[in-house]
């Protein structure tokens, strides 16, 4: 009983200071297939965001792959776990990037997340809560494909980009990744992020030949969020294991990188329904989506064309 009470009064407080005019914003940034450049996209746009001035918070959710952490050259000791048994705080999980964006490494999957105690809920939630005060943006890499993993992130997020290249297989993945996520799950607005493009030019036949077809058969908007330019220094980077815009902020991509920072910073979303980081571990931790996942899985392939 004391429980529960303890959890309402998180909750309570979570409301308390909801406004969605200073609300931190959600972003999950997905695809329908790995290596269109996902992670990069998240790395880069973070620390741009930084370089504005913004208070940006990473979740590397590719559970049980390394990722962010490798890809930053950044060797997390602790995880979510630790601060679940109550070892550790989350300020010692948490591992500060460059330009101070802050990064939770992966750890929980959809199937821990959900299945969580009431006591350990109230331990993540508060926990969460002190380390969401102060951050502006707060990315989600969600990892790629149409795992319950992928789709219950994208479900908790407020708005979700998805990333694609230029290349056939990508778009067909993206296309069927937000087909389950608009029919069996009612996610109705996404973005479109080009990746590796010649050319503007590519990047808007891309987005006009995918909103076509999601235009004719998905009850789904689809905005067209930027591109990133093809650049060798993006894997030159990568290599380093540093982030392009740091290392080579006059590249092309890095120049993309910055303009799509400051648009996002510009075009301030207006979000109908309740928002915000606490809202966003509420909702992950709450279970009902995922239970609707898990059927999802059971029947998932029929959802694809
Ligand atoms: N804009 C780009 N230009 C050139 N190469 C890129 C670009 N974006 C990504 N890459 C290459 O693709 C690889 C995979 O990117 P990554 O972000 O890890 O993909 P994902 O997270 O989607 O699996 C990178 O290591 C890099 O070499
Ligand atoms: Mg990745």
């Amino acid at each position: 009983m004391i429980k529960i009470r303890e959890e309402l009064n998180v909750n309570k407080d979570v409301r308390k200071h909801h406004d969605p005019q200073r609300e931190s914003r959600v972003i999950a940034v997905t695809s329908g297939k790995g290596g269109v450049g996902t992670t990069n996209v998240v790395t880069n746009l973070a620390l741009s965001l930084t370089l504005l001035g913004k208070k940006v918070l990473v979740l590397d959710a590719n559970v049980g792959l390394a990722n962010i952490d490798i890809l930053l050259g950044l060797s997390p000791q602790y995880n979510l776990n630790h601060v679940l048994k109550g070892e550790k705080k989350i300020s010692d999980v948490v591992v500060r990037g460059p330009g101070g964006m802050k990064i939770i490494p992966a750890s929980l999957g959809v199937q821990e997340l959900t299945n969580l105690s009431t006591e350990q809920r109230i331990v993540l939630l508060s926990e969460l809560a002190s380390l969401s005060e102060e951050v502006d943006f707060f990315l989600i890499d969600t990892g790629a494909g149409i795992s319950s993993n992928v789709i219950y992130f994208n479900l908790a997020a407020q708005e979700n980009v998805v990333v694609t290249s230029p290349e056939p297989t990508s778009i067909t993945d993206a296309y069927a990744l937000m087909k389950i996520l608009s029919v069996g799950y009612a996610k109705d607005h996404f973005k479109l992020l080009i990746n590796s493009v010649k050319d503007p030019l590519e990047a808007r036949e891309v987005y006009q030949n995918l909103s076509s077809i999601t235009d004719k058969f998905l009850r789904l908007s689809l905005d067209y969020w930027g591109y990133i330019f093809y650049d060798r220094n993006v894997a030159r980077a990568v290599r380093q294991q540093r982030i392009a815009v740091e290392q080579y902020p006059h590249s092309r991509a890095s120049q993309c990188f910055f303009s799509l920072a400051q648009k996002v910073c510009s075009n301030q979303p207006v979000f109908q329904s309740e928002g915000g980081i606490n809202f966003f571990w509420n909702r992950l931790f709450r279970g009902d989506e995922a239970f609707s996942c898990r059927s999802l899985d059971e029947k998932g392939i029929s959802f694809i064309s």
